[in-house]
């Protein structure tokens, strides 16, 4: 804080302290972790630092769009999921950092796209998820349509499009998390085989922890069936 003398010093030594309290906080957290007794664990099993990020698991990868300032944007997001599959409507969420320009049209509009990447446009979905709508038009990275909603642009090339209409919005730490109703849902007719979605054609995308994209493999086994093979112990 340049310019106010002795107050401007104040400010930013409490700014320092507030850093300081902080680093204090996550220090204090750390050593009460490693001098909590651990429960004895099951042999093989080790108690992972706090600090290890938990996308361990496999998550969709899913382009958000959003009309933000009469242009539609796009970026891409890992942090997607179903809240309720189905009955009375199908909810969804994403969690976006604050900073990014998409979130500016979600926040006034209260609608987005969620459309799902596919191997076909790995190139352009890595790219709409590293350039900022606050720099660079990504109107044009690929193929515009809409639904009923005019402030949802959603994308041609994604095998799937559901166009959300957010119920709520929670603010946690860094990000925004918009809770959201599937409004409207579109596919690409290739991808369907007797009314239903091939998943496999689709090759739709999926992010790694060790910062790969991946295509789903082949089924193991069919669920709510396998369950079967297992004879529980008497
Ligand atoms: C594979 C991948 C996954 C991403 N997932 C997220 C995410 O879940 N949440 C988020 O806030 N940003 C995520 N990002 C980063 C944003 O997409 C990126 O910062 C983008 O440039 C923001 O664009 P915008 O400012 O135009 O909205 C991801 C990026 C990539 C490449």
């Amino acid at each position: 804080m340049k310019g106010f003398g002795r107050l401007g010093k104040v400010f930013n030594l409490l700014k320092k302290t507030k850093r300081l309290k902080s680093a204090v906080k996550l220090v204090c957290k750390e050593i009460e972790n490693r001098i909590t007794a651990l429960p004895e664990l099951p042999q093989g099993k080790i108690a992972i630092p706090l600090a290890v990020k938990p996308n361990v698991f496999p998550i969709p990868v899913v382009v958000c769009g959003a009309l933000v300032e009469g242009r539609p944007n796009f970026n891409t997001i890992v942090n997607f999921g179903v809240i309720s599959p189905a009955r009375p409507s199908p909810v969804v969420y994403i969690s976006s950092s604050k900073e990014h320009y998409t979130n500016i049209g979600i926040r006034k509009n209260g609608v987005f796209s969620v459309n799902v990447a596919s191997r076909a446009i790995m190139a352009q979905t890595d790219y709409l998820g590293v350039v900022s709508g606050h720099n660079i038009d990504k109107s044009k990275v690929l193929t515009v349509f809409y639904g009923r909603h005019d402030n949802a642009p959603c994308l041609a090339e994604c095998p799937l499009n559901y166009v959300c209409k957010v119920t709520h919005h929670v603010e946690i730490n860094t990000m925004d998390v918009f809770i959201a109703e599937i409004a409207e849902a579109f596919v690409s007719s290739e991808f369907l085989r007797n009314n239903t979605i091939d998943i496999e054609s689709m090759e739709m995308l999926i992010y790694t922890a060790d910062n790969n994209y991946r295509i789903p493999s082949a089924p193991v086994s069919r669920a709510y069936s396998v369950f079967k093979e297992y004879k529980p112990i008497k």
